[in-house]
C-alpha cells in the first residue's frame, strides 16, 4: 500500500494528541507533511504549543509544525478548558518544547502544499474547528480539486451534542467554516460522536497504554486518565472517547469503519440548534450525498492497532 500524504490540522487537545501520535507511529501507511494548528480545545497560543510538545514526546522535532488562525471565521472563539484542562494537555507533566514553529501561517502551508504536490495526492484530516480549512479554501478556491480526501472528527446525530444539545464542539465553534467545507464538493470522510463515542479508553485498556513503559506510553495514559471525567461525568461512560485518532485509524485501516454515504448539511443560522450536523440518514430528502458519515467501528482492533503502535515510538 502506497503511504498517504497528509496535513494534520488539530486543536490539542488530549485526543488530538493520541491522533497525532498514531500517526507518527505508522511511516509505513502515513507521511505527515505538516502539523497545522487552530484555536478549539484550547487558545491558538497553547494549541501551538501542545502541538510541539506531542512530536517531541513522540521524539519528531523534525515535523514541521505552523500556527493558523486564533477565532471563527465570523464567531468569538469557545474553547473546552472544561475538557482539556487549562494547558490543553493536562495529565502528564510533558516539558516545554524546544523546537520552533514554522513561520509560515498554516493556511498558506495548506494552500502551497496542494498546489505544489500532484492533484489528488494530499489528505487533510481537521481534528478541530474548520476555520484553517475553509480559509484556505476560500484564499485559493484552485486547490480544491487538488485535495484527494478531507478524513474530519466532528459532528453527531444519533448521539447529538457534547457543547450543546445539538451540536458537536468541533462543528460549533465554527459552523460557518464547517458550511464551507461540507459543501465544497470535496471527497469527505466524517468521524462524529456516533462512532467516537464507541471507542472508549476503559482501565484494563489504559493499563495497556501505561504497560507500553515508555514516556509515550505513560503519556498517553495520563492523558486520557484526565480528560475521561468530562464524559464519565456527562454520559456515564467507561471511559474517555478517542474522538480524533480514529480519523488515522481510518487511513490506516478503513475496513475498521463503517457508514452511510449521506447528504449533512449545517446548520448556521438557528441560536438553538447552530452547529448541528444535520444528517439526512434516512434519505428523507432529496438532497444529494456529500459525505460519508461513518457511525460503527471494530472497537478491539482499533485499540490494538492503536496500543500496538503507540509502543513502537
Ligand atoms: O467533540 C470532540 C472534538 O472536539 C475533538 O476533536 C476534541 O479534541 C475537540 O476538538
Ligand atoms: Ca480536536
Amino acid at each position: 500500500m502506497s503511504r498517504r500524504k497528509i496535513i494534520i490540522d488539530t486543536d490539542p487537545g488530549q485526543d488530538d494528541a493520541i491522533a497525532i501520535l498514531l500517526a507518527l507511529a505508522s511511516p509505513d501507511e502515513i507521511e505527515v507533511l505538516g502539523i497545522t494548528t487552530v484555536a478549539g480545545n484550547v487558545p491558538l497560543e497553547l494549541t501551538k504549543k501542545n502541538a510541539c510538545i506531542i512530536c517531541e514526546l513522540a521524539d519528531k522535532s523534525e515535523i514541521l509544525i505552523f500556527a493558523g488562525c486564533d477565532r471563527p471565521l465570523s464567531r468569538p472563539l469557545v474553547t473546552a478548558e472544561h475538557v482539556h484542562g487549562k494547558t490543553g494537555l493536562d495529565g502528564p507533566t510533558l516539558p516545554n518544547p524546544r523546537m520552533e514553529l514554522e513561520q509560515q501561517h498554516a493556511v498558506d502551508f495548506i494552500i502551497e502544499t496542494l498546489r505544489a504536490e500532484p492533484s489528488g495526492t494530499v489528505t487533510l484530516c481537521p481534528l478541530g474547528p474548520l476555520t484553517n480549512i475553509a480559509t484556505a479554501l476560500e484564499k485559493a478556491p484552485d486547490i480544491t480539486n487538488k485535495i484527494a480526501e478531507i478524513v474530519l472528527m466532528g459532528g453527531a446525530y444519533f448521539e447529538v451534542g457534547n457543547i450543546t444539545p445539538t451540536a458537536e464542539f468541533n462543528i460549533y465553534v465554527d459552523p460557518e467554516a464547517a458550511e464551507i467545507v461540507f459543501t465544497s464538493g470535496i471527497k469527505i470522510v466524517v468521524m462524529p460522536l456516533d462512532v467516537t463515542h464507541k471507542v472508549l479508553v476503559t482501565g484494563p485498556r489504559n493499563d495497556a497504554f501505561r504497560e507500553i513503559g515508555t514516556p509515550v506510553g505513560i503519556a498517553t495514559a495520563e492523558m486520557t486518565d484526565f480528560f475521561e471525567r468530562f464524559d464519565k461525568d456527562k454520559y456515564g461512560t467507561a471511559g474517555a472517547p478517542l474522538h480524533d485518532p480514529c480519523v488515522i485509524a481510518y487511513l490506516i485501516r478503513p475496513e475498521l469503519f463503517s457508514g452511510r454515504h449521506i447528504n449533512v448539511m449545517i446548520e448556521t443560522k438557528s441560536d438553538l440548534t447552530l452547529g448541528m450536523t444535520v444528517a439526512d440518514w434516512w434519505g428523507v430528502t432529496d438532497r444529494p450525498a456529500n459525505v460519508t458519515f461513518i457511525n460503527d467501528v471494530n472497537v478491539q482492533v482499533f485499540f490494538d492497532l492503536l496500543t500496538e503502535r503507540l509502543s513502537e515510538l
